[in-house]
């Protein structure tokens, strides 16, 4: 059996070994920190390989990663979407409901802010009910408008974030009337309804309360998460190796 010194010295043979990879990082991480039309500057390959795979940097992932190995390898903290869903579950919704909660912001936490409410969907349309990820998906433009019949009033935190002279695009507006009318309205509203505005830093939510509400509704693919053939597999995927080259 390997001692725990040869096991550090191993992983950090590996890791150097790893670090003699160039890394490059995709066009969507920087733009904007610079103009995406320069040619970024590359670092001299003097021979060296460029990263095919796991990035040293990051914890790494098991062979066949679930849903909860992304919380706890490649999301950032989760306690809203985690307080969101016992919230739910306080105010008696559906499964549908909690889960919805529970991963309606998956997008912010680990892969795209920006839209977040159409990547979270995306990433999870081919393991959940389609109700789930269509709530999902519209509760980002519910959020900017008020339902007065469920006591949703437009966020004083938006006129925070974006000013009181912010109105949502046409195409989010556009988005609105179609949702309104839609026969899962509700499931997406209620999201909103059950999204926390800011979380209590001293409750302590584990995601271990919702296995068994992930377990019924939520399809784990048995190769693993992201080396499943489905339509978003590869968001998955690239969210488990950011930065490989190809
Ligand atoms: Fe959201
Ligand atoms: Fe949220």
């Amino acid at each position: 059996m390997a001692t725990t010194m040869q096991r550090a010295e191993a992983a950090e043979h590996a890791m150097s070994e790893e670090l003699d990879r160039i890394v490059v990082k995709s066009v969507i991480y920087t733009s904007g920190e610079r103009d995406p039309r320069v040619p970024a500057p590359r670092p001299p390959d003097q021979g060296r390989l460029y990263l095919m795979g796991h990035d040293p940097r990051l914890p790494k992932m098991p062979d066949k990663p679930t849903l909860f190995d992304f919380f706890r390898y490649r999301f950032g903290p989760s306690a809203h979407m985690l307080q969101s869903a016992r919230l739910a579950q306080k105010n008696g919704t559906s499964e549908k409901v909690v889960l919805a909660c529970l991963l309606h912001d998956i997008a912010i936490a680990g892969f795209i802010r920006s839209d977040h409410g159409y990547w979270s969907a995306q990433l999870l349309e081919p393991y959940v009910d389609e109700e789930v990820s269509w709530a999902i998906r519209y509760h980002q433009t519910l959020r900017f408008f008020a339902d007065e019949s469920v006591g949703y009033k437009y966020p004083e935190m938006y006129v925070k974030l974006f000013g009181a002279d912010y109105v949502p695009e046409p195409h989010i507006q556009a988005a609105h009337r179609y949702a309104r009318e839609h026969k899962w309205y509700m499931t997406s509203r209620l999201i909103t309804v059950n999204d926390l505005y800011s979380f209590d830093p001293n409750v302590k939510v584990e995601l271990e309360e919702f296995t068994d509400i992930v377990g019924r509704n939520f399809k784990q693919p048995k190769e693993g998460l992201g080396f499943d053939p489905s339509p978003s597999a590869h968001m998955w995927r690239t969210i488990n190796w950011p930065t490989r080259y190809l």
